[in-house]
């Protein structure tokens, strides 16, 4: 949520900031702002929208200055408007900072500085760290700096210029990401790599309470005590290319086609040569702990949260241990129960939802193992882990959750196989998931390949006010996440419900201008699932199945069907979500919706 890029170095910093922050745009996009130190004075402008209406704002100015701090806002305490949009700057007009994250006891420093004489012009909680600071500058901004943060409670990723010292650029972080790039005499903060990955791709991932202070040739970085830390420079590991379009109208249909791609990604390296066993080297460490588990609780939020109700399926079925799935944001505040032996998995994209970064902080403090299913090398969760497996589909923009989804079905069954191995449980590795693993990027490239009469059924059914989406079993998932990728993207009310409850209240919904998408797979409920068909039909319904290749039963009965590969019931997610997130796209497009930017979203939901 929110995006920062900051710079100081050699080079002009306006192009450098202003294409970073078009690179975050994803994560927050009502309003952007820019502070540049140029001839002597601190300059800023701030616009409401996308970042091109600052773009066009600053056109022709703010060309000379080499360093600054640029945001894109996803508004929490505010409207988006002028004075809300950050940068926020304090009453000498000297001081400006951009922060993500939510300062909790805003109100009292608020009131506090009013009281001291500061004025505030937005109705921000962030306004008050650019006061704060103010409050406290006697010469050095980092110690301003350090002095502001002991004040505040609550989270922060902060990059703070200031005119008095224009040499320097201050980050700060706690439970929001701030990464630092190390360039050729330069030095950039960006809350996303994808923001700097164009200038370098060294790096350094602050951690909670660390300050760091970058001038153009230097780093240092200390804790908020001014204790020197000494800190690692990793290696970005992704190209330019997977941040770009590569040609697609949206990031969102590149990232559905890049799925043969990503899911081969997710499995490579971890098969030993030639055989189904299966080793994670973010594991490896901790294999007498996982051979003991005995419980398993899930924390997700969102797509992460559907793709871990498969992994509960799969890891029932295949390791006979008990799993829950709970929605991250309620187990934190529910007073959960954690014995020994149980292990918390955290499922997420981002690897930095507020939610699940909570919940396995409460999971740590229970004494549960954790291991994090993450995308992003270096998030939070991976980091606040016990141990990890990542995902390797390489950066998703799109707000709308894709290729992370099947790549994480892919990881869980890697994780099924994995734990097989270290409790040699034959069976399971013996039972068709691995070799069915392996063949299933080329099925996904099938369904991609033959995916034209998607287009028309999305035009049949673009004006639609509502869609139900129906599935049994390990279909039962992916009928909640074809559901949510239509409602996110085309702001058609969609509800996914397992097929069987549909006859508990829904049914009441179908009449004929209700699309159904039933999930109809050939799989030891496909004939249960039928009945529920013929009950959607006997009430008017238009139904579209997704059907197993080779059932031509099934196209007597519904008014379209979109066909699918065979594998085994517990891999099935991954091939019959391929079609839901084509039709929740086209459908999305032919209404007009900016479906890389839906309304009202961010692609990383860093606020509570
Ligand atoms: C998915 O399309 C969503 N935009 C959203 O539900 C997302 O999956 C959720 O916010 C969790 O994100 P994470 O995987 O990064 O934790």
């Amino acid at each position: 949520m929110c995006g920062i890029v900051g710079y100081i170095g050699e080079n002009k910093a306006r192009p450098i900031l202003m294409n970073g922050i078009k690179r975050l745009e994803y994560r927050g996009y009502d309003s952007s702002g820019i502070s540049i130190i140029e001839d002597d004075k601190l300059l800023c402008e701030k616009s409401v929208g996308f970042v091109s209406e600052l773009e066009k704002k600053i056109s022709g100015k703010f060309n000379e200055g080499t360093s600054g701090i640029v945001h894109t806002r996803w508004a929490t305490h505010g409207a988006p408007t002028i004075e809300n949009a950050h940068p926020h700057i304090d009453c000498s007009g000297k001081i400006s900072i951009v922060h993500n994250g939510i300062i909790e006891n805003y109100n009292y420093l608020k009131a506090k500085l009013e009281k001291e004489g500061h004025t505030f012009t937005s109705e921000t909680d962030s306004e008050v760290i650019a006061h704060l600071i103010e409050s406290h500058y006697d010469g050095v901004l980092e110690d301003a700096v350090r002095m502001a943060l002991n004040e505040v409670e609550g989270a922060y990723g902060l990059a703070v210029i200031s005119l008095d010292d224009p040499g320097k650029l201050i980050a700060a972080r706690r439970g929001s990401p701030l990464i630092v790039g190390i360039g050729e005499r330069s030095h950039y903060v960006t809350s996303d790599v994808a923001a700097i990955l164009e200038y370098t791709k060294e790096v350094v991932y602050l951690d909670d309470n660390e300050i760091a202070v970058l001038t153009k040739d230097n780093m240092q970085t200390t804790d908020i005590d001014n204790v020197q830390i000494e800190k690692r420079v990793d290696e970005i590991q992704w190209n330019l290319d997977k941040i770009e379009k590569g040609g697609y109208e949206h990031f969102m249909l590149k990232e559905i086609y890049e799925q043969p791609q990503s899911l081969s990604e997710a499995m490579l390296g971890r098969f030993e040569k030639d055989s189904n066993l299966v080793h994670l080297g973010g594991l490896k460490d901790k294999e007498n702990d996982l051979r003991n588990i005995r419980r398993i609780i899930i924390v997700a939020c969102g797509t992460s949260w559907n793709s871990g109700l498969i992994g509960e399926y799969m890891i029932e079925e295949h390791l006979r241990i008990p799993v829950e799935v709970e929605y991250a944001s309620e187990f934190r505040y529910r007073e959960p129960i954690i014995e020994a032996g149980t292990m918390v998995i955290a499922i997420s994209q981002s690897g930095e939802t507020a939610d699940t970064l909570a919940a396995i902080h409460e999971a740590r403090k229970k004494g549960a193992l954790i291991l994090s299913i993450c995308n992003v090398v270096g998030s939070s969760i991976a980091r606040g882990a016990d141990c990890g497996i990542f995902l390797h589909a390489g950066p998703e923009i799109g707000v709308a959750s894709t290729k992370a989804f099947t790549s994480q079905i892919a990881v869980l069954s890697l994780l099924t196989l994995f734990m097989a191995r270290i409790k040699g449980k034959e069976e399971v590795l013996n039972s068709g998931l691995a070799s069915k693993l392996i063949e299933i990027p080329e099925q996904v490239k099938t369904i991609l390949d033959n995916s034209d009469q998607i287009i028309e059924i999305a035009q049949l059914y673009k004006d639609s006010d509502n869609c139900l989406y129906l599935g049994r079993g390990y279909n039962y998932p992916v009928a909640l996440e074809g559901a949510l990728k239509l409602k996110e993207i085309s702001y058609i009310h969609a509800e996914g419900y397992p097929a069987a409850e549909m006859k508990h209240g829904p049914i009441a919904l179908i009449d004929k201008n209700m699309p159904v998408v039933v999930v109809a797979t050939t799989d030891k409920v496909y004939l249960k699932i039928l009945s529920t068909i013929e009950e959607v039909r006997a009430r008017g319904g238009r139904v579209i199945a997704i059907a197993s290749e080779q059932n031509n039963e099934i196209a007597k009965l519904v008014d379209h069907v979109l066909y699918i590969p065979e594998t085994i019931d517990a891999l099935v997610p991954i091939l019959s979500v391929i079609p839901l997130q084509l039709l929740a796209y086209h459908m999305a497009v032919m209404r007009g919706c900016d479906v890389d930017k839906p309304r009202n979203l961010a692609k990383s939901v860093t606020v509570e």
